[in-house]
């Protein structure tokens, strides 16, 4: 089958045949049809997880997917021939991924039906920045009419964190690279302050002059930027990052420091997908590609500028 894969840590990513896999008791063969991507899938393949789980190579790249179920492994199995699925695979061997033709999955994984009304294609969008969308903002604490500054809004968590937060009245400080105020806005962004027009502190001084209430930061990979971001929030507020840096950083007193990490949930994906069904959840979509654009994508989001997901349809 074809698949996008590295055949070393830091290989560049490349179109290849590999095996199309079996699926073992209790597991489903997916027919994969979208693949979404996420920076965590150029990390891996940079050596993100050496050391912490086993690994195959060629090493195929993805988690997010969505697609019909093509095979049910032996044994019981709550999956048909047909279903439509999709889900974040991640168990190991890490190499196992889904920019692939065909991906196997344990029922009991993070694999769901996607629901009526939702496409395959926005179905694929919601596993990792859905789920982390939704588990980082219970994990900040913010209530209805609390502050929640944010860094990196306008990429695919932050797109979608702006809008579970605002659903639930939190005013969200959107913190991005560019005039992003009118898109922004329409995620449900109290207000959007551009980094590279004015001072962030000063902007969030101004909007939340008793201190904001939590920090997410999407993007800050010097434990220095986080510091300077966690310092506007209010004594026993939270400061939590995506990037690990919380435990190097210096945090104001008072202030709780979270390297938030997602967890794959099932009940979770179908949460996120009705959401999206009913038209609660917009999912922007930056680029949509075929799969053997893989390569020049990963490359386009190394470099930065999402604005939303990128999707491959196989
Ligand atoms: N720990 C976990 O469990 C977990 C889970 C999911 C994601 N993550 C990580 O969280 C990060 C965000 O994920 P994502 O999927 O949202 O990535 P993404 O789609 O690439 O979005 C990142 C966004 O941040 C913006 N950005 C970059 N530098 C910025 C700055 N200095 N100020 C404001 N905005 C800036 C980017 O646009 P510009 O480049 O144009 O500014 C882009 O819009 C990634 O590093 C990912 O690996 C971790």
């Amino acid at each position: 089958m074809r698949a996008v894969a590295v055949k070393a840590f830091k290989a560049e990513p490349e179109l290849i045949q590999v095996p199309k896999p079996d699926p073992a008791e209790g597991e489903v063969l997916v027919k994969v049809e979208y693949a979404a991507l996420n920076p965590f899938d150029w990390r891996v393949a940079d050596g993100a997880l050496e050391g912490v789980a086993p690994h195959v190579f060629p090493l195929v790249l993805g988690g997010d997917f969505a697609g019909r179920v093509d095979v049910v492994g032996p044994g019981d199995n709550r999956f048909r021939v047909g279903d439509a699925v999709f889900g974040q695979a991640g168990r190991p061997p890490v190499g196992t991924g889904t920019y692939a033709e065909y991906v196997t999955m344990p029922q009991d994984g993070a694999i769901t039906y996607v629901p009526d009304g939702l496409s395959l294609k926005t179905a694929s969008l919601l596993p990792t920045a859905g789920m982390t969308a939704a588990q980082i903002l219970a994990a900040a604490g913010v209530t209805a009419g609390q502050s929640l500054l944010v860094i990196g809004a306008a990429g695919g968590v932050g797109s979608l964190l702006t809008q579970l937060a605002a659903a639930r009245g939190v005013r969200v400080l959107a913190a991005v690279r560019g005039d992003e105020e009118q898109r922004m806005a329409a995620l449900g962004a109290a207000a959007t302050i551009d980094v590279t027009a004015q001072d962030a502190g000063s902007a969030v001084r101004a909007g939340c002059p008793a201190g904001i209430d939590a920090l997410i930061d999407l993007v800050s990979a010097d434990p220095d930027a986080f510091t300077a971001y966690a310092a506007h929030v209010r004594p026993g507020g939270r400061a939590l990052t995506t990037r690990s840096v919380a435990g190097a950083a210096r945090l104001p007193q008072g202030v709780e420091g979270v390297d938030f990490q997602q967890h794959p949930s099932a009940a979770l994906l179908d949460t996120l997908a009705a959401a999206a069904a009913d038209g609660e959840l917009l999912v922007p979509v930056d680029a949509e590609l075929p799969l053997e654009k893989a390569p020049e994508a990963l490359a386009t989001s190394r470099a930065g500028g999402a604005r939303g997901k990128t999707v491959f349809a196989l």
